[in-house]
Formats: structure tokens, C-alpha cells, sequence
């Protein structure tokens, strides 16, 4: 089972990288998922340009980037997105990067850590109906991280209470994903 942890901030300075760091290590030390291969998925490193094709994925001739997004976004079974809020929504660069596919997304798990101004809660909120479009089950806990409080100096500063959330998440994540992904191959079995 592999679960591709999303950094979606791309911008110069962001705090998104250090919180998707830390994502990684306690995931990577999570108990009850020695069998998960986390693996963590920069928006930023992929460089995607704008979705200017909706067939970009499937077509050959489309660009590399995006083939490269795909290929990494196929191979999970699930996800933590790393998500930032801008302007009371999900950032346009996570946006367009979700948009550059379809049926990779289709049928897998997700939970969220959000983290803004009030903690992310309305991206937080808007990635929940949005991948709803592709019938992700998303966890119903997350994880808010509340700039001011949370990024003293501009630092994620951690505390116990943090990696106890960020930990109750990913345990959900886990079992939840077992379920849908032997689900999801026993129906891909059943009409192959
Ligand atoms: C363009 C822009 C719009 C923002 N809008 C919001 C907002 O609506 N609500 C909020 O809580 N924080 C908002 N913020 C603050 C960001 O959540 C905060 O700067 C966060 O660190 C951004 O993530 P990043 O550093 O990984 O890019 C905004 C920041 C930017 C750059």
C-alpha cells in the first residue's frame, strides 16, 4: 500500500515544505503501517504547467510534467494533502494540479491537513466536496495548523498535541485506506 503525502504550496518561501516534512517523518514512524511506503509529492518539484487540455494525462503527446504527476498520483492508493489557504479557498496551484487528472484519483482515500490564517478550514472544507467528484473517502478528522500559533516566528513550532492529531489522522487514513483499496482491486477484478 503506498500513500503519496501532497505538498500543494509552490510559493517562494512557503511554510507548506516544513509542514510536509513533518507529515512524512511521524507517517514514516507511524505505528500499525510498517506495510505503507509513504512518499511525498511536491507540487513544486513536478513544475505543472496549466491545464490547457483535459486529455494532457492520457494523451501521448501531452506534456511531460503531467505524465510524470500522473504516473506518481496512479501509483498510490491514498493521500494527505498538505493544503495552505488562499483567499478562503484551495490554492489555484493544488487546484490545477488535481485538475491535471481524473481517474487517478478515482476510488482512493485522502485526509487533510490544513493550515492558514483560522487553521485552513475553509480549503480544508472545499477539498472535501472537490474530490468528492471522484468518489475519494476522506477522513473525517484533520489536522488544522493555525498560523499565528502554530508558526511562532514564522517556524513550525511542534508540540505533543500536534503529532497526537497528526497521528490519530493517519491511523484513520490507514485502515480506512486497507478497506477501500482491497475493495477497489476486488471490483477492478470482478470486470476485467
Ligand atoms: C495569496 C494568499 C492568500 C491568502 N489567503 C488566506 C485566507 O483566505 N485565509 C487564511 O487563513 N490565510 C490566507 N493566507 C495566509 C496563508 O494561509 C499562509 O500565508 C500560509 O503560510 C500559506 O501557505 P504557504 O506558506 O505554504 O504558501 C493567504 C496567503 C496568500 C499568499
Amino acid at each position: 500500500m503506498k500513500i503519496g503525502i501532497v505538498i500543494g504550496s509552490v510559493r517562494e518561501g512557503r511554510l507548506g515544505e516544513s509542514i510536509g516534512a513533518w507529515v512524512a517523518e511521524r507517517a514514516r514512524a507511524q505505528a500499525g503501517a510498517a506495510d505503507v511506503e509513504w512518499t511525498v509529492l511536491d507540487v513544486k518539484a513536478f513544475n505543472l504547467p496549466i491545464m490547457a487540455s483535459e486529455n494532457w494525462a492520457q494523451d501521448e503527446n501531452g506534456p511531460a510534467e503531467v505524465h510524470r504527476w500522473r504516473d506518481a498520483v496512479a501509483e498510490c492508493d491514498g493521500f494527505v494533502f498538505v493544503t495552505p489557504e488562499y483567499n478562503r479557498n484551495i490554492p489555484g496551484a493544488f487546484k490545477n494540479a488535481f485538475d491535471l487528472l481524473s481517474r487517478q484519483w478515482r476510488d482512493k482515500t485522502l485526509a487533510i491537513v490544513a493550515y492558514g490564517g483560522l487553521g485552513g478550514v475553509r480549503a480544508n472544507e472545499a477539498w472535501r466536496f472537490t474530490v468528492a467528484s471522484y468518489n475519494m473517502h476522506v477522513v473525517g478528522d484533520s489536522v488544522n495548523l493555525i498560523r499565528r500559533v502554530d508558526f511562532p516566528g514564522g517556524k513550525l513550532a511542534l508540540t505533543d498535541h500536534h503529532d497526537t492529531s497528526l497521528s490519530k489522522v493517519l491511523a484513520r487514513l490507514v485502515s480506512l485506506t486497507r478497506a477501500v483499496t482491497t475493495e477497489r482491486e476486488r471490483a477492478a477484478a470482478a470486470s476485467s
